[in-house]
């Protein structure tokens, strides 16, 4: 077993441990909740049917080549059919996207029933009233435990005026610029 005490941060009340059996899951995602991040949306047509699911693990990668990164769970039913697909739009929402982010965290269902949207050049769904998007043709996909990392080739991208919705220790907000 291998023991790692840290530093305390002001607040933290508990010590961690790291077992060669893994980490206590509730304290790793209560210390990584503590990273604020925006939220995604990916979406693709698979079959002419769009698809789509809530992601916060998205990051920019590469400048030259532009792509980007995110990191779909294995236990996900849209991913598989993203990944065939070839092509994703990384919608990026905006403050008052927080009712669909909630309806794309859900399996199962028409998640783009009611859910305006345009096609990318890639085809893509591009949703309406995200804060910004990047269209991306899949560039390559690594096993990372019960994860995938993916990395995309970004083709296309846009941005629009408004603020963003954030994700903070399991919470949504937004910045009050
Ligand atoms: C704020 C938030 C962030 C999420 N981030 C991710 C993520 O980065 N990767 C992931 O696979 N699932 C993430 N999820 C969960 C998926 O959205 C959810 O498991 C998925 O929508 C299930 O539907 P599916 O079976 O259609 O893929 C997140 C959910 C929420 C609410």
């Amino acid at each position: 077993m291998t023991q790692v005490s840290g530093e305390r941060a002001p607040g933290d009340e508990g010590d961690f441990t790291v077992s060669a059996h893994g980490l206590d899951q509730a304290r790793f995602r209560e210390v990584l909740g503590h990273f604020a991040t925006g939220v995604t949306i990916v979406s693709a047509m698979e079959d002419g049917e769009p698809v789509g699911f809530t992601c916060q693990s998205f990051t920019s990668l590469s400048l030259e080549p532009p792509m980007v990164a995110i990191a779909p769970a294995k236990s996900s039913t849209s991913w598989p059919r993203i990944a065939k697909a070839g092509a994703f739009c990384v919608n990026i929402l905006a403050a008052d996207q927080e009712a669909l982010c909630r309806a794309f965290a859900v399996s199962g269902g028409d998640k783009f029933a009611g859910v305006p949207w345009r096609p990318g050049a890639l085809g893509t769904p591009i949703l309406e009233g995200s804060l910004a998007w990047v269209e991306c043709e899949l560039e390559s996909i690594h096993d990372a435990g019960d994860h995938e990392l993916v990395t995309g080739r970004v083709v296309g991208m846009a941005v629009a005026a408004g603020h963003p919705l954030l994700f903070y220790r399991g919470g949504f907000g937004t910045l009050a610029c």
